[in-house]
């Protein structure tokens, strides 16, 4: 749908034993088998994984990355983990702002921004959650909700840092429901619109992921929707065999 290269990121969630590295060593033997790959490729593992899988991935040409990051490089925060942590593991990317974060932790969208910039200062690429629950949906709010959380949660930064939006409607995590091709088209429209008008040229060049019950079935035309940039993938990306054609379809 542009020519930005497609990014298709799986997000394990909390889900993951040394045996899933099975699963993980299956899909890079099939990624191996595919002639033209047309995306970037990476998982975020439970941070357990996080090593083991970065050494293995960096030979299949799986990147990956963390699901969270601490805003602080280091300190006294117990059970936290820093994005200079994950960079020493081996990650590229981190997920913050998921849904299930501002929602378990009550995470808000400054702190949301603080992390995004401490992975940006890691070295990383944050990959920005947004999206709106199903009441805000049916209330006519979808559109005033991501726009703020994108006003709140994106940071400013230097021109050579990179970010990854994933627009993630709240309601069709996990629920095998996703909003219509139009309705993502319009969402994902808008969130290019306020990155342009942000961050000028630059803001044409950011990937803007939908996120949200993307499976085989539906991924070759979601991804082809105008203005979606990859996919973020939960449940479908823990089977090698759904990952692997959803990554086939972009
Ligand atoms: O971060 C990805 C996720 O929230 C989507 O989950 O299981 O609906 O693909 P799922």
């Amino acid at each position: 749908a542009s020519d930005i290269t497609p990014l298709i990121a799986g997000n394990w969630k909390m889900n993951g034993l040394q045996a899933q590295m099975n699963e993980f060593q299956a899909l890079g033997d099939k990624l191996a088998t595919l002639e033209n790959r047309n995306a970037l490729v990476a998982i975020c593992p439970p941070a357990t994984l996080l090593a083991a899988m970065s050494e293995k991935g960096a030979v299949s040409g799986i990147a990956t990355g963390g699901q969270d990051c601490h805003a602080s490089p280091n300190g006294a925060h117990t059970g936290d983990i820093s994005a200079l942590m994950l960079k020493d593991a081996g990650a590229a990317y981190v997920i913050v702002g998921h849904s299930e974060r501002r929602a378990d932790h009550a995470e808000t969208d400054a702190q949301v921004r603080a992390k995004a910039q401490a992975g940006i200062a890691a070295g990383l690429v944050p990959i920005i959650c947004v999206g709106e629950t199903r009441a805000e949906r049916e209330a006519g709010k979808a559109d005033a909700i991501v726009a703020g959380q994108l006003e709140g949660s994106v940071p400013d930064m230097a021109s050579e840092a990179e970010i990854v939006i994933a627009y993630e409607p709240v309601w069709a995590i996990g629920t095998g429901l996703t909003p219509t091709n139009a309705d993502i088209a319009q969402m994902h429209a808008g969130i290019r619109r306020l990155l342009v008008e942000r961050f000028g040229a630059r803001g044409q060049t950011i990937r803007i992921l939908y996120g949200g019950s993307l499976k085989p079935a539906n991924a070759k035309e979601i991804l082809a929707v105008e203005n979606v940039n990859g996919g973020l993938v939960g449940g479908a990306s823990l089977l090698a065999n759904d990952f692997f054609a959803i990554i086939s379809a972009a």
